[in-house]
């Protein structure tokens, strides 16, 4: 879908504008209100995700899960399969660059879990709607994933106040999240 596309650049055009010092404090801002959010707190088992370029960071947010002794699951992708895969990851230093620069676990390490045995996704995105539809990178991964998966679970999505936009173009495979965090608050859908 080319409206898509070129909302994609549009709105990773302006992300990458983000200052460093921007970028770490709405960050900062992000990760202290997503670790305040009972439905955070009150689960075990979390999949989060690691940021990529300008992503909102989840170094912290990562740590945390970790300290607080609760499961961590980390995305691993496979083009050639087209499909995504969650790990169980106990070390951040254990994490492989893959060949797009991003921390993956790694499947000689780290053991694949079924999806269903995890409560909470933590998910990145490019652009977001007042409706809880998001705008992914195009893999159709997260799509795929959430909708394998109970309708209840939470999907928290986090991004920057400059990822929200007015309206997107939904098709009938796109899935909503159930929360967005961004530097200015907490949206529930
Ligand atoms: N549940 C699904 N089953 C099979 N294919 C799907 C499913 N969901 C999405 N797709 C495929 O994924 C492709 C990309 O979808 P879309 O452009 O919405 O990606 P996206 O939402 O940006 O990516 P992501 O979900 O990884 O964040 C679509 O062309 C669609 O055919
Ligand atoms: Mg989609």
């Amino acid at each position: 879908m080319n409206i898509k596309k070129t909302l994609r650049k549009e709105v990773l055009a302006k992300r990458t504008h983000l200052s460093e010092s921007d970028w770490k404090s709405k960050s900062e801002s992000i990760a202290n209100s997503l670790l305040q959010m009972d439905v955070v707190n009150q689960v075990n088992n979390i999949a989060s995700f690691v940021d990529f370029r300008n992503e909102v960071s989840t170094e912290a947010i990562n740590i945390w899960i970790l300290d607080k002794g609760k499961s961590l699951y980390l995305p691993l992708i496979d083009m050639s399969k087209r499909s995504m895969t969650f790990y169980k990851v106990d070390d951040l230093n254990e994490l492989i660059r893959s060949d797009y620069g991003i921390m993956e676990p790694d499947p000689q390490v780290h053991k694949a879990v079924d999806p269903n045995s995890i409560d909470l996704f933590i998910t990145p995105g490019v652009a977001f709607d007042p409706h809880g539809y998001r705008l992914g990178y195009g893999g159709g991964f997260y799509d795929h994933l959430f909708a394998g998966i109970k309708n209840e679970i939470p999907k928290i999505a986090l991004a920057f106040d400059l990822q929200c936009v007015d309206e997107l173009p939904i098709e009938p495979f796109d899935r909503r999240i159930t929360h967005l965090v961004t530097e200015t608050g907490i949206k529930t859908f």
